[in-house]
């Protein structure tokens, strides 16, 4: 814990909440999706809770890690996708997660080195661990700003110091927009955001599905939502579909998300429970 203070303080940027708030907001007692999706991922960044409520996911879904691994593996291909076949070079990436192998910069990066990358994520350890994410190509740029995906507002005002907000951007809700719940307006969120991003702009969501293994998922979603910091919400492919209204859907549409352009039949068969899509705003 001691290490993790000291990170916050020396974290702290001008203009931004100040070290004891951002500790006020750590509380390594209850889960927090950032640090459970850590477990499931492998990685290190988390704690008791966490691991508890992960297993507690693994019990009601025992598909949870492939799953959650196959969701990884879509955004590496979507972010391809954009930057290959879409000509996409600027990514807003919101709900990011703690740093992990291919990062939305990293698979940008490496096809076209000048993509610039503003992530956001609410989560203090991801915070915490932004640097990783800040290791930019020198002709790119990325950027990180704490914020929470319900307030766009701020999140579009503290993007435009990285992406040029005239020419398209990817908007990423990747395996985020299920801790948004009805009453908090995740649709108006979604289309703030591509309200603000020109024709050619792309959004790319995957979201928790409620219609994929549904007794197993609604068990999840109990077991994910027991002392969770942010609850979820699962939505049919009917409700995520819904995200994408007013845009133009790329084939092939809102499928579970292994099944969205798989580079082999292994990788299409994996038993995730998300939905995925994405689509470009007209002109
Ligand atoms: C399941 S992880 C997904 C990480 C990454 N996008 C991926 O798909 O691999 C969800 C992330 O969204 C973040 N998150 C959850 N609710 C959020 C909110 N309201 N605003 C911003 N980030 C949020 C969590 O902290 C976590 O890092």
């Amino acid at each position: 814990m001691a290490v993790i203070e000291e990170t916050f303080v020396a974290s702290d940027r001008p203009g931004e909440s100040s070290g004891e708030e951002k500790l006020s907001r750590f509380n390594t007692s209850i889960p927090h999706p950032a640090r459970v999706y850590d477990v499931w991922l492998g990685g290190k960044d988390n704690f008791a809770a966490d691991r508890a409520a992960a297993e507690a996911g693994l019990k009601a879904f025992p598909s949870t890690v492939k799953s959650v691994r196959a969701n990884r593996a879509f955004l590496a291909r979507t972010v391809e996708y954009l930057v290959e076949e879409a000509g996409i070079r600027q990514f807003l990436d919101i709900g990011t997660g703690l740093p992990s192998a291919n990062n939305t910069h990293e698979v940008a990066q490496a096809i076209a080195p000048e993509s610039r990358i503003a992530y956001v994520d609410n989560d203090p350890i991801v915070l915490a661990h932004a640097e990783a994410l800040l290791r930019s190509t020198d002709s790119g740029a990325t950027d990180y700003i704490d914020a929470d995906l319900r307030e766009p507002g701020k999140i579009l005002q503290e993007a435009s110091r990285t992406l040029d907000f005239s020419r398209p951007v990817a908007v990423m809700l990747i395996a985020v927009l299920h801790f948004v719940p009805d009453e908090a307006d995740p649709y108006g969120i979604a289309e703030t955001l591509m309200a603000a991003v020109p024709p050619g702009s792309h959004l790319v969501v995957s979201h928790t599905a409620k219609d994929i293994f549904p007794e197993e998922m609604a068990a999840f979603a109990r077991a994910m939502n027991k002392d969770s910091a942010e609850k979820v919400t699962l939505r049919d492919r009917e409700q995520v579909s819904g995200f994408f209204n007013g845009l133009d859907l790329i084939e092939p549409g809102v499928v579970q998300v292994p099944r969205w352009r798989p580079r082999s039949e292994l990788e299409a068969s994996a038993p995730a429970a998300l939905w995925g899509g994405m689509a470009r705003k007209p002109a």
